[in-house]
Order: structure tokens, then sequence, then C-alpha cells
């Protein structure tokens, strides 16, 4: 199979999946913005060590000055301080427009260098390297860049501020990966097993048939992982960049997961709880007549074999979920969407779920 590609309003980016890829990265970034002659590179804490000197080296091999940023990955410090910080740092290393960014790291770190990138001087060419799987197969790809804002009540508005701003060049590195813990990693598994529910009910099975070597991180198991599923939301984001329509499917799972992680933020990360949403969903569809023959069981197997959870860790309430769902704010949002699918492969969005439909996907999962 081929590498990805993203076709945008600004042209077309490839998803370049590798393994010890970051020696190309230089040569990359050249390609992409020919005429940069500074590159910041901006890197998550986490990866300076293991990662930071190829990519380092690598980009001054092919003839850029580097400045680099480090940056702290976690959601109180995608914010606009952080930001401020980077911009400043461009600021400092004198670069142009023509300059370019490369974001090092998993989806914090691109979403927050994204954004810098996207705003200085109206938006330089930007490069995405991301590190961890989630990134890989979603963060990375089509353009989304934000930082969280705090909201009046006193919580995290998420991705509150932002821009679209399509990358030039995704690298994906799948060595990267190896150095990534196993919650994390697992994490980004949930969003593969979702793009191939939505579009390649064959990538669902090959996950069943290769658990063994995705678990044991495989680096050729992992090229083709990252390639089939990276390919799913490189396709859905070149039919529907702004997010009109086809963009929602890949919420697939999410407005589960969202209530889960509202009430349950200390024992669920997000990959694990869109891994619980994913077979609410599936649940959901056979409930709504969607999908009569779905099997949520069946997903919840091979989700289980991948160490995700498939249950709530402990009972929740149900009036609590459908709040946390938003669904009871109807005055305020409009009209409830629930992404559903018509069978394998076949998303859909259902307007207004009925109570009985949302009821027996949290039942499937045990959540009340
Ligand atoms: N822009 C989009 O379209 C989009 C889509 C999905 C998610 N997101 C955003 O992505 C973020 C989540 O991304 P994530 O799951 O990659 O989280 P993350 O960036 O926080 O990375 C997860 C953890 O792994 C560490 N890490 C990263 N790469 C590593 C490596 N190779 N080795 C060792 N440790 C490593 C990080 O330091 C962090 O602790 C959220 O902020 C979310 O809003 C954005
Ligand atoms: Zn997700």
């Amino acid at each position: 199979m081929s590498d990805p590609r993203v076709q945008s309003s600004r042209g077309e980016c490839e998803i370049a999946v590798r393994h010890g890829g970051l020696t190309e990265l230089g040569a990359g970034v050249l390609r992409v913005a020919p005429n940069a002659k500074t590159v910041m590179l901006a890197m998550d804490e986490a990866v300076q060590k293991p990662w930071g000197e190829q990519a380092r080296a690598s980009l001054e091999q092919a003839g850029f000055r580097v400045a680099t940023i480090v940056l702290k990955a976690d959601e109180s410090h995608k914010c606009i301080a952080a930001v401020e910080r980077v911009w400043a740092a461009m600021l400092q290393a004198g670069m142009q427009r023509s300059d370019s960014m490369v974001a090092l790291g998993g989806g914090v770190i691109g979403d927050l260098a994204g954004f810098a990138g996207a705003t200085y001087q109206r938006g330089i060419p930007l490069v995405m390297a991301p590190t961890t799987l989630l990134a890989m197969v979603d963060a990375a790809i089509g353009g989304k860049t934000a930082v969280n804002l705090p909201l009046p009540s006193g919580g995290l508005g998420k991705n509150m501020a932002g821009a679209f701003h399509a990358p030039a060049w995704v690298l994906c590195d799948v060595d990267t990966l190896g150095t990534l813990s196993p919650r994390d990693y697992r994490c980004g598994l949930a969003e593969c097993v979702k793009h191939a529910l939505i579009a390649d009910p064959a990538l669902l099975d090959w996950i069943a048939a290769n658990h063994a070597a995705i678990e044991a991180r495989q680096p050729s198991v992992l090229e083709d992982l990252v390639r089939r599923s990276a390919a799913i939301k490189a396709a859905v984001v070149s039919r529907d960049e702004f997010e009109r329509g086809e963009r929602a499917h890949l919420n697939l799972g999410h407005t589960f997961a969202h209530a889960l992680e509202a009430l349950l933020h200390d024992e669920l990360r997000h990959g694990e709880a869109v891994a619980i949403g994913l077979v609410a969903a599936v649940a959901a569809s056979k409930a709504a007549g969607w999908w009569p023959s779905a099997d949520a069981q069946a997903l919840a197997g091979t989700i289980a074999q991948l160490g995700l959870p498939t249950r709530v860790p402990k009972p929740v309430g149900a009036a609590a979920l459908r709040a946390a769902m938003g669904f009871d704010k109807k005055a305020e949002g409009g009209r409830q969407r629930l992404v559903l699918l018509r069978g394998p492969g076949q998303p859909g969005v259902l307007t207004d779920p009925a109570a009985e439909v949302v009821a027996a996907g949290w039942s499937a999962v045990g959540a009340t």
C-alpha cells in the first residue's frame, strides 16, 4: 500500500509512514518548504531525549538552522501562554513566513505547535512528526490546530481556540512508538478500531488476526496499521476539510466517550473511553434498527484482545450519563446528533436519538 495523501485547500499533503524515518525529516522539510532557512523544532519533553537529536541532526544535515523549543504534553499546558512562548522563540530566531515549524510529539504538541505555526505571521509551512499512535492516525491529519481555554466556570474548555492549518507534510516514524507507554499506545489502538469500523471492515479483521504482533509493536505490522488507519482519516478529511458533513463520522463512539471522560476523568483516558464508546455505539446502532445483525459483543472481544476496556470501570447513573452527553440541553444546542453504523463501514448520523437507543448503548457496556 502506498503512503496516504490528504487533499486540502493548501494543496496535497503526503503522510509518509516509515520506520527509521526521522533521518528523512530534513529532506522532507526541504521538499515542502524550499525557501526555509530556519526551522523551529517544537518537541515534547518526553521525546526530546530518545528522538530529539535524530530529528535535529536530520534538519541540520539538510542545511537548516534549527531553533528548538521543548513543551510539556499535558492538557493544562496546551494553553495560550505556551503558544506565546513558542511565538517568542520564533521571533527570537528571526523566523520569516517562508520558514517552517516541525512538531515532534503527540497530539498535544501537534495541536499547540500547530496553532503557533498557523498563526505566526498568519501561518507558516507546518510539518507534523507525530510520535504517538493516536497522533499518527488521527491528530496529525486534517489540519485542526488548537489550544484549551479556561472556562468561566473554572474548568478547561478543550480546543476552544484554534485554526484550520493543513500540514505540508506528515512523517510517521513508527520506531518512535517504541518508547511510548503501553497505556498511551493502547489508546491509539482505539482510534484505529474506530477508523476500521467506519470505513474498512477488513482492517478490523486484520487487527483481530494480528493482535499479538500489534501488542509486540512489530515494525512491519505497525507500518501497515498506521498506513491503513491514517488512510481512512486522510480520505474523510480530503472529502470534508472543514467539517461540513462527513467528517463528523470520525466521532463514532465519541459522544459516549466524552460523557465517560467527563464523569470518570480520573479512571479513563480518552482512548479507553473511545474503546467503550465504540461498543456502545454498535449496540445503539442495533437498537436503532440501523444494523440489525450488529454484534457488540464480538467487537468487545476484539477490543479486549488489544488490552482496552469494553465496559465502564464502575456503574454510573443513567441520568448523569445523559446529562454528560449533552442530551438534556436541547434548548442550547439545537438538535442532538449521534454517529451510528448502518453496517460495517457504513456510518451515518442519527438526529435526536430515542432514549431507548442511547440506553441500549449504555447497557451494553454495563453503565447503568
Ligand atoms: N487536531 C486533531 O484533529 C486532533 C484529533 C485527536 C486528538 N487531538 C488532540 O490530541 C491530544 C491527545 O494526543 P495524544 O494521545 O498523542 O497525547 P499526548 O500528546 O499527551 O501524548 C501522550 C503521552 O505520551 C508521551 N509521548 C508522546 N510521544 C512519545 C514517545 N514516542 N515516547 C514516549 N512518550 C511519548 C507524551 O509526553 C504524553 O505523556 C489531545 O489534546 C487532543 O485534543 C487532536
Ligand atoms: Zn478520539
